[in-house]
């Protein structure tokens, strides 16, 4: 199957339809799974308390992708306008050199035990290491399907928040439980651990049972997504006098102020934003999870900086780098109703959870790309418009 399909924009919605049924190899009819926006009432009043209705947004296919080498239809669920066009035509900027690399961390979520009125922390602390073996088997013993599957309870980290003495709760000490959620996005999963632990963990710190609940920094479940653009390709089609080597420069340029501006940062990370997050609501995934969890890892160092950074290589070559969190599920939560999510995994051929993170990743580093050439080239006009005026000034002097 090939991605790229061009001039799919000038066609009709059902002749658009029909040629990306026929890259996927879906029957024509499969299209009727969007009908009522791939949701019908029914399911929609099983999914949410007082339902009244259900509420539609455009899907849109964007082209061009080639993920670690597979070409890959990407769907997008989103209201912006040009969010698909400029994922579409990054990704055919990059499609020359291979697309784009990801690399996933195995899917392991961070579930929160917090203790809190510990009169020892330091003895708390050593119980609780101590008993990491059986409060890990006790884990394990609670997902045994989980386990099955080969994933389940991997590892214990115990930190210390606060010494006795120095706030209301006292000693508050929090186990991190590492769980390897396989291809399900894990909360239900995790928070259902952590209520099963909590007590014994309780015990062996002897404080009092705090908060239980996943964490959304799921700094364990990352994505890596890289890319080379040739200056070839960033060449502004609308204007020849705007060389591709320029254009790199200013988009490097453009990921510098990002780097040491955490407003320009907020700014270049919604652009990332865009395309993951449209890439989540057509596959129906908790996009509040993911964007919570891409602003805490942002943000980790101290400072909030950009996802993705953007260098010139030696070679002239534009490098983009993006690392997130994405805990994203290929089974459970809205999937088990929304037909519309189904369809859309199955447009972009994904059957994991990490196909879903890198394409999301993917989509992600495409919609930064294109924003920044986009600012760039504006901002070479308006530089080269201004040059221009100035000789012409200068020319006309007496
Ligand atoms: C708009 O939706 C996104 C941009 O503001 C991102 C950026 O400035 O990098 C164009």
């Amino acid at each position: 199957m090939s991605s790229r399909l061009p001039g799919l924009y000038r066609l009709g919605v059902p002749e658009r339809r029909a040629q990306v049924a026929a890259a996927r190899g879906l029957s024509p009819t499969a299209w009727s799974e969007l009908d009522g926006g791939g949701l019908s009432l029914d399911a929609a009043d099983h999914m949410i308390e007082n339902v009244v209705g259900t509420f539609a947004l455009p899907l849109a296919i964007a082209t061009n992708f080639v993920i670690d080498g597979v070409d890959r239809l990407v769907p997008m669920a989103v209201e912006e306008p040009s969010i698909v066009a400029a994922a579409s035509n990054a990704a055919r900027m990059a499609r020359p050199t291979g697309g784009f690399l990801t690399e996933a961390t195995p899917p392991v979520m961070i579930g929160q035990i917090q203790v809190v009125q510990i009169d020892d922390v330091e003895a708390a602390v050593r119980a609780l290491e101590g008993a990491r073996p059986e409060l890990l088997a006790a884990a394990r013993a609670l997902v045994p399907r989980l386990v099955e599957r080969g994933g389940g309870p991997v590892d214990l980290e115990v930190r210390v928040l606060a010494q006795p003495g120095t706030g209301p709760d006292g000693g508050v000490v929090v186990v991190h439980l590492h769980v390897d959620c396989c291809d399900a996005m894990g909360a239900n999963l995790v928070n259902t651990l952590c209520e099963g632990l909590a007590d014994r963990v309780a015990e062996l710190a002897d404080g009092d049972v705090g908060l239980r609940i996943l964490s959304n920094l799921t700094d364990r479940r990352t994505v890596r997504v890289t890319c080379r653009v040739s200056p070839a390709e960033l060449r502004d089609a609308s204007d020849a006098s705007i060389e591709g080597a320029e254009v790199a420069a200013a988009i490097a340029s453009a990921s510098r102020f990002a780097e040491v501006d955490p407003y320009r940062a907020a700014t270049h990370n919604k652009g990332i934003m865009n395309g993951i997050d449209a890439v989540l609501v057509a596959t129906g995934q908790d996009w509040r999870a993911v964007e919570a969890g891409a602003h805490a890892f942002a943000a980790i160092s101290g400072t909030y900086r950009p996802l993705a950074t953007w260098r010139v290589d030696a070679d002239g070559a534009l490098r983009g780098a993006l690392a997130l969190p994405l805990a994203v599920g290929t089974v459970g939560g809205a999937l088990l109703a929304h037909r519309g999510a189904k369809l859309a995994l199955h447009l972009a051929g994904v059957e994991t959870a990490t196909d879903l993170a890198a394409i999301a990743g993917a989509a992600g580093l495409a919609t930064n790309l294109a924003a920044l050439r986009a600012l760039a080239t504006e901002g070479i006009q308006r530089g080269h418009m201004a040059l221009h005026a100035r000789k012409h000034a200068r020319g006309a002097r007496p």
